[in-house]
């Protein structure tokens, strides 16, 4: 465990910055500390930074300057067996799907967990369970280069959740879905939530954030122009009703 965190802080960033080549400053001096188990939206105009920041929370991308920790670690210096545990603690739905698209959608849910050496059975189970949350139960042996665009972005996040991260980071989970599917995802996101793990969600749904009681994170042009809440009502679940939010860490 480092300085800079103790044991409730799951993402620490300091003084981050992420220029790119040749002149594009993405973020700029971002300071933020998110604890473990928190549920944490990040929000801001399309260019903002905000699939720049979870590139560097899952060391897809380095920062040009500044410290992240993840969990008391510093993911761009961890190395080898550290590197390779952390990497199974850290689950990411990405805003361009990254699926393997000849492969099913079983196999595509799977691989995490197949990565992790979980039992078969218990690897089958998880992705019936996640694909009858999702409602999307007939689509378990379609390939999903096949499958519609709000159909991928569903089995890219139920990927990111099958091997139960501690730290969940979601780009745009609701992009492409209608109220019915968003409200599943968001469920399923609580679930995981109501479980313990920490959960970066990145996007320009307000429905999803609104009358959440979590922490929202505004970025403007690579800097945070506010860090506020949401008015604590809830979401509207699959069935209509409204979803009381669950109480979160900080
Ligand atoms: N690989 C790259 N090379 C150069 N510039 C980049 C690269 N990736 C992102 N950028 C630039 O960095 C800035 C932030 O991009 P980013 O993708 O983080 O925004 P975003 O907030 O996720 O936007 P959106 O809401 O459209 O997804 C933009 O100006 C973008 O053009
Ligand atoms: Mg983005």
């Amino acid at each position: 465990m480092s300085k800079a965190t103790d044991s409730r802080t799951m993402i620490e960033m300091i003084k981050v910055t992420k220029r790119y080549p040749p002149n594009v400053m993405a973020l700029d001096d971002i300071s933020v500390s998110i604890a473990s188990g928190e549920m944490f939206f990040l929000i801001g105009r399309s260019g903002a930074g905000k699939t720049t920041l979870l590139k560097l929370l899952c060391n897809m991308e380095r920062p040009s300057n500044g410290l992240i920790e993840i969990a008391g670690m510093n993911i761009h210096q961890v190395t080898g067996n550290k590197l390779a545990k952390l990497r199974q603690k850290v689950g990411v739905a990405y805003q361009d799907f990254r699926l393997l698209t000849d492969r099913t959608v079983a196999e595509n849910i799977a691989i995490s967990m197949e990565v992790s050496y979980k039992k078969p059975e218990l690897i089958r189970n998880r992705v019936r369970s996640l694909l009858a949350q999702l409602q999307l139960e007939d689509k378990h042996d379609m390939l999903t280069g096949d499958l519609s665009r709000g159909e991928q972005q569903r089995i890219a996040l139920a990927r990111a959740v099958a091997n139960s991260p501690s730290l969940i980071l979601v780009d745009e989970p609701t992009g492409n879905l209608d109220a019915t599917s968003t409200a599943q995802v968001m469920e399923l996101l609580s679930r995981s939530h109501n479980a313990g793990a920490t959960i970066v969600i990145a996007t320009h749904d307000e429905s999803i954030y609104r009358h959440s009681s979590h922490r929202i994170m505004e970025i403007n042009n690579g800097r945070i122009s506010s860090l506020t809440k949401g008015d604590g009502q809830g979401w509207p679940n699959a069935a209509g009703a409204m979803d009381g939010g669950s109480g979160d860490a900080i």
